[in-house]
């Protein structure tokens, strides 16, 4: 492209982008069967959509169907820019690399990462593409914020292409410690990576550190108070490859830079934390409206007015440690510390990764327990466990936590879990125990809930125990220490914080 197009075009971009692997719309199909798009509902759309409305924003992702390419479009104040992706990338890059490679690396192996090139060069090739959009639809001297795991090598590859931008990066999910991270036979591509943002954001203190550890031992940069001294030499080295191999260019560690790098030699990358939360305004209104209240009433006298509901929700996934929930619950109806009719478990498990086979596995083996302690503790008028695989409204998901006495949250791992604020935000009255495993983001702030490690069944079933029986003042005391928390911060301004500090560096 002559110097001048390239002027003329990024004159015209957009000053804040965002690169996530999802565009921020879903598309639906009307009543008369026409097709339309409807605004997704997560947390970071929400958090994000007024900053674009109100600063010429973008949002470059991939909209969901394979083998179909599509014109960026506007919607809702948001320019969406739709990346394709072909059936065999979504199932060499998606369900591939991002949710058979990295989500188990990342998520401490709970089950086994897979490492196959072809994924790989795959995921290298979106990537690319990801970037190659980003730089299209950017203005001169915008801002463009990635998001996630799937979308490593973005920052430098966008920054190849385009030095002008301010890049951030944010991490959703855990960062594996070194030990972990070193499995990856790519793992100093991946670092380059994302050495290629301005500010890199994740969930814990614990996962920069991780992240930080990682580059100082792979790539042996100087690190002084979160700042990352990247060299600018190697940045022209980034992602090269010896031709017809996908190895790494760098193998090994690499020896310690122990002083500051000469001025000019280097720019400076800066990886914290930024603990990611909910749009709690919607969630705290949506707990206050009269119908809502009234659907929680329902759906206790559908279960049979237990004294104590149980709540479990979460994406059907492994790391979610549904199988050591049911363990626990399982083992209390036994013994007797729980009885059916008295207790309820409501377990909601979305369907997710249903082309990826350890998620098949899982849900056999989910639908194998729940239909055996059914089958064992069942009476006619009740159920031990309410299951359901299916999604359901934030509506209806709010009248769920209003409907729960307990809030049952025991991942083996998870960068943040939400549906732990998501409750603690909906019991305004501050009623309600939330039992919550020590293995999630939330738990660095969340500290007065019942908290557990999973994989101690006995610690688990003493903390259901005790949150079935809890002292009311007790549990009142926690719930409104959880609920200062919570709102005091909001996903908004958590968007802001990142942005505030990348504009600052
Ligand atoms: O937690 C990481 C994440 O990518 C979330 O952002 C997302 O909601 C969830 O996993 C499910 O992702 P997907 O259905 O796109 O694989």
């Amino acid at each position: 492209m002559a110097a001048d197009a390239a002027e003329t075009e990024y004159t015209q971009g957009y000053d804040f982008v965002v690169v996530a692997n999802r565009l921020a719309v879903n598309r639906i199909t009307q009543e008369d069967g026409t097709e339309d798009w409807q605004r997704s509902p997560g947390g970071l759309v929400t958090a994000l959509a007024p900053i674009m409305a109100a600063s010429e924003g973008a949002w470059v992702g991939w909209h969901g169907a394979p083998d179909e390419t599509l014109e960026p479009f506007d919607h809702e104040g948001m320019h969406l820019h739709p990346v394709p992706l072909s059936e065999q990338e979504v199932e060499f890059y998606y369900e591939g690399f991002s949710n058979g490679t990295l989500w188990p690396l990342y998520h401490d192996v709970i089950a086994r990462p897979l490492f196959h090139r072809r994924w790989w060069d795959a995921y290298r090739r979106v990537n690319q593409r990801f970037a190659e959009a980003a730089a299209q639809v950017a203005a001169r001297g915008a801002t463009v914020w990635v998001q996630d795991y799937q979308l490593q090598l973005v920052p430098q590859m966008l920054r190849d292409l385009r030095p002008d931008v301010k890049i951030g990066f944010f991490n959703h999910i855990p960062f594996p410690p070194p030990g972990l991270f070193a499995q990856l036979p790519w793992r100093h591509s991946v670092l380059r990576g994302l050495l290629g943002a301005d500010l890199i954001g994740f969930q814990r203190d614990s996962d920069a550190r991780n992240f930080q550890r990682a580059v100082r031992h792979r790539l042996g940069h100087y690190i002084k108070a979160d700042q990352i001294y990247v060299p600018l030499q190697e940045e022209d080295d980034a992602g090269s490859q010896i031709p017809g191999f996908s190895a790494d260019p760098s193998r090994g560690t690499a020896p310690r830079q122990l002083s500051a790098p000469a001025p000019g030699s280097h720019r400076v990358a800066e990886a914290r934390a930024f603990p990611i939360s909910i749009d709690t305004d919607t969630i705290v209104d949506l707990a206050g409206r009269e119908d809502i209240i009234a659907r929680s009433k329902e759906i206790r006298e559908e279960l049979g007015n237990p004294e104590t509901v149980f709540l479990g929700v979460d994406r059907l996934d492994y790391t979610k440690g549904i199988r050591h929930r049911m363990k626990a619950y399982e083992e209390l109806l036994h013994d007797g510390d729980l009885e059916v009719g008295q207790a309820c478990l409501v377990q909601i498990a979305s369907p997710s990764r249903e082309g990826v086979e350890s998620y098949q596995r899982l849900r056999d083996e989910i639908e194998l327990t729940v239909g055996r302690i059914n089958g064992e503790f069942d009476t006619m008028g009740h159920t031990a466990i309410r299951y359901l695989h299916h999604s359901y409204p934030i509506e209806e998901m709010v009248a769920l936590y209003l409907a729960a006495d307990v809030m049952l949250v025991t991942a083996l791992r998870d960068g943040m879990n939400l549906v732990a604020k998501e409750y603690v935000a909906a019991r305004k009255d501050a009623t309600g125990v939330l039992v919550l495993s020590e293995f999630t983001g939330a738990a660095d702030q969340l500290r007065q809930a019942l908290l557990i490690n999973p994989h101690d069944i006995d610690e688990l079933k003493a903390a259901m125990v005790k949150a079935a029986q809890i002292d009311p003042d007790d549990a009142k005391k926690r719930m409104r220490s959880l609920r200062r928390q919570v709102v005091s911060h909001n996903v908004k301004r958590w968007a802001q914080d990142f942005l505030d500090r990348l504009h600052h560096l």
